[in-house]
């Protein structure tokens, strides 16, 4: 992939980390950032041995099928604030597939991508910070691209942008356009300091307003979904009329 001939960032992807093979991309970043490299550096793997997914989950990764890549991020800001890089980024994800492939992408708060209910993109951000302090986050984005299989158990859950668009998919075209779209969001969320400019657009795609979810926490429930906060929180109705706050960093949530 000479994906810097199609890039039109001025950060991220300027330098690109590029493996065959490779445990996980962000493992790659995390090292590459402890010996000092900066914001915008790219890992990209053609395969992982040990791909990461969220909650000390796996993700699968065939060879060659789809864009495994991690980002280095040094943003300024605290660490209870980096979840809404999640959110942005799962915005992005969102806005470049659909401009790439036409197909009607949707977001799973925080930051799932699904199409027809199934998923196509996970994204995993890592942080490392001080108490007050970020010194930089990992922002680990694995798509579904050209995949044309999936195990048994997978196939119920998981898709690729091939088989919901029924042709192969540009990895080369949607990675720059990925970029393109997380960068233009990134300094604009950086310059004004709120995810309110987003808030209408992630409302847009996110497919959880309006619906029944249930919630893990430490006191996992069921409600609905009344709104999105304009810091990127889920406002979830109980049966008894209780709205709680639920933010992405705290707990997961499943579409009942
Ligand atoms: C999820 O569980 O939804 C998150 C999956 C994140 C997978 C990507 S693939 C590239 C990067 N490297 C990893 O090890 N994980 C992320």
């Amino acid at each position: 992939m000479e994906i810097q001939e199609v890039l039109t960032t001025k950060v991220f992807g300027k330098e690109i980390f590029f493996y065959e093979q490779t445990d996980s991309t962000n493992i790659r970043i995390k090292e590459l950032a402890k010996q000092g490299k900066k914001e915008g550096v790219l890992a990209v793997a053609e395969m992982q041995t040990a791909g990461k997914g969220r909650r000390g989950k796996t993700w699968q990764t065939l060879r060659g099928t789809g864009i495994w890549m991690s980002l280095l991020l040094c943003p300024n800001m605290t660490p209870p604030e980096t979840p809404l890089l999640t959110l942005l980024a799962g915005l992005a994800v969102c806005e470049a597939i659909r401009e790439q492939t036409g197909l009607s992408a949707d977001i799973k708060w925080p930051n799932d991508i699904l199409i027809r209910g199934k998923k196509v993109c996970g994204i995993l951000t890592e942080l490392d910070a001080e108490m007050d302090k970020v010194n930089f986050v990992v922002m680990g984005i694995g798509i579904n691209v050209n995949t044309e299989c999936f195990s048994e158990e997978l196939k119920q859950v998981a898709t690729s942008l091939k088989l919901e668009k029924g042709e192969s998919i540009s990895r080369k075209k949607l990675l720059c356009a990925v970029l393109k779209q997380f960068e233009t969001i990134y300094y604009q969320y950086e310059k004004e300091g709120s995810f309110l400019p987003f808030l209408s657009r992630y409302k847009k795609y996110c497919i959880n307003v309006g619906r029944p979810v249930q919630v893990f926490s430490k006191n996992p429930f069921q409600g609905i979904c009344v709104d999105i906060t304009p810091e990127g929180e889920l406002i979830v109705e109980k049966e008894n009329g209780e709205r709680v706050t639920v933010f992405s960093g705290e707990v997961s949530i499943r579409n009942l």
